[in-house]
C-alpha cells in the first residue's frame, strides 16, 4: 500500500489546467488503485502567500473543496483523507524545522522567485511548506503538474538532508507522479490566468461559459479559405483537444474535414460538449457552494480523521529532533 498526496492551492477558481491535469487523473487513479491511502489537501496556507482579505480566503477554501467534491471524491472512504492544510498545525511546526535544514542559496535558484524582486518570505519558502505537507505523512508519491516538479525535488533533497543529519531514516523519499502535462492556453492563446481575463471556467453559469467559449480567438477568415492543418493549430482546436476525450476529438476533426463546419459552429459544439461532459459536476459544485455548511462538516470530519496520524508522526519527528525531553 502506498501513500499518495495531492492538492491545489486555494487561490480562486482552479484553472482548467488544474482540473484536467490534477483533479481528473487523481479521481481516475483512486478508482483504479483503491488499495492505496490518499491525502487530498486544500492548500490554503499556500494561498496565504497572496493574501487579499479574510472573506476571499474563506470563499476560496470553499471553492477548492467544492471542486473536489463535485468530482465525487469518496471522502468517507477510510483510505482517503480530505482536509484543509491550515487545520494541521503539525505541518507549520514541521515547516519551521525544515526551514532550518535548507540553504537559502539553493532556494534562491528556484524558478518562481528568480525574476521577481518583490516577493515575501512566504513565497520564498513556498516549497519548504510543500515539503512539510508531504514529509509529515511519509508520502510515497505526489501527484503534481510538471510546474511543481522542482518542489518535489526540493522535498526529496530536504528529506535526505534530515535523514543524513540524524543518521536515521525518519522521512521517506517521495516521488512525483505526473499524469498529464497539458499546457492549456487561455482564450487569447496566452497562458490561462484569471488576471488576464482569458479563462474558461467550466463551473461558471451557462451564459458566462458560453461567452468565454464564443470569445476564443480565431482567425478572421472564411472557413473555406483555411487549410485543415491551420484549423487544427488554432487555439480553439487546442482547447477542444484538451477538454475532450479521444472520441469527441475525432468526431470534431471529421466534422471539420468533411463538412467544413466553421469556427462559430465548432465553438457551439464545444460549449454543448462541456455542458454535457461536466453536467453532474456543475450541478454538484453549485449544490455545495449553496450549502457551505456541508463542506464545513466534511472538512471537520476530514480533520478529525487525520488528526491522530498527524499527532503520531509529529511526535516521532519531535522525538528524533530532540524536542521531547
Ligand atoms: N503547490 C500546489 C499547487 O500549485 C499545491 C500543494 C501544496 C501541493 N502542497 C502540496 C500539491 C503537497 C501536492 C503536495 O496548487
Amino acid at each position: 500500500m502506498k501513500r499518495i498526496i495531492t492538492g491545489i492551492q486555494s487561490s480562486g477558481m482552479p484553472h482548467l489546467g488544474n482540473i484536467i491535469n490534477i483533479v481528473l487523473p487523481t479521481i481516475k487513479y483512486i478508482k483504479d488503485n483503491n488499495i492505496n491511502k490518499y491525502y487530498i489537501m486544500i492548500a490554503d496556507l499556500h494561498s496565504f502567500t497572496i493574501y487579499k482579505n479574510k472573506n476571499i480566503l474563506i470563499n476560496n477554501i470553499y471553492i477548492n473543496a467544492a471542486i473536489w467534491l463535485s468530482f465525487n471524491i469518496q471522502y468517507y472512504n477510510k483510505n482517503l483523507f480530505f482536509y484543509r492544510q491550515s487545520d494541521i498545525k503539525e505541518i507549520t511546526e514541521l515547516f519551521w524545522y525544515l526551514n532550518c535544514f535548507f540553504p537559502l542559496n539553493r532556494l534562491k535558484l528556484f524558478h518562481s522567485i528568480k525574476n521577481n524582486n518583490n516577493y515575501n518570505m512566504g513565497i520564498i519558502n513556498y516549497p519548504i511548506l510543500m515539503a512539510s505537507d508531504i514529509l509529515l505523512y511519509n508520502i510515497d508519491k505526489v501527484i503534481v503538474g510538471i510546474d511543481q516538479k522542482q518542489h518535489i525535488e526540493i522535498t526529496r533533497k530536504i528529506a535526505k538532508l534530515v535523514n543524513n543529519k540524524l543518521n536515521k531514516i525518519i522521512f521517506n523519499i517521495p516521488k512525483s507522479l505526473i499524469f498529464n502535462n497539458k499546457l492549456i492556453p487561455g482564450i487569447d492563446g496566452k497562458k490561462m490566468s484569471k488576471s488576464l481575463g482569458n479563462i474558461i471556467n467550466i463551473f461558471a453559469n451557462k451564459y458566462i461559459l458560453e461567452k468565454q467559449i464564443m470569445n476564443i480567438h480565431t482567425v478572421n477568415k472564411n472557413i473555406n479559405n483555411i487549410t485543415y492543418d491551420e484549423i487544427k493549430n488554432t487555439i480553439l482546436l487546442k482547447i477542444y483537444k484538451y477538454i475532450s476525450d479521444n472520441d469527441e476529438y475525432s468526431y470534431i476533426k471529421d466534422k471539420i474535414k468533411n463538412n467544413r463546419i466553421g469556427f462559430y459552429n465548432i465553438k457551439k459544439k464545444l460549449f454543448k460538449y462541456i455542458l454535457l461532459k461536466f453536467n453532474k459536476e456543475r450541478k454538484l459544485f453549485n449544490y455545495y457552494i449553496e450549502n457551505k455548511k456541508i463542506i464545513k462538516k466534511i472538512l471537520l470530519k476530514g480533520y478529525n480523521k487525520i488528526k491522530k496520524i498527524s499527532k503520531k508522526r509529529s511526535y516521532i519527528i519531535n522525538k528524533e529532533l530532540g524536542f521531547k525531553i
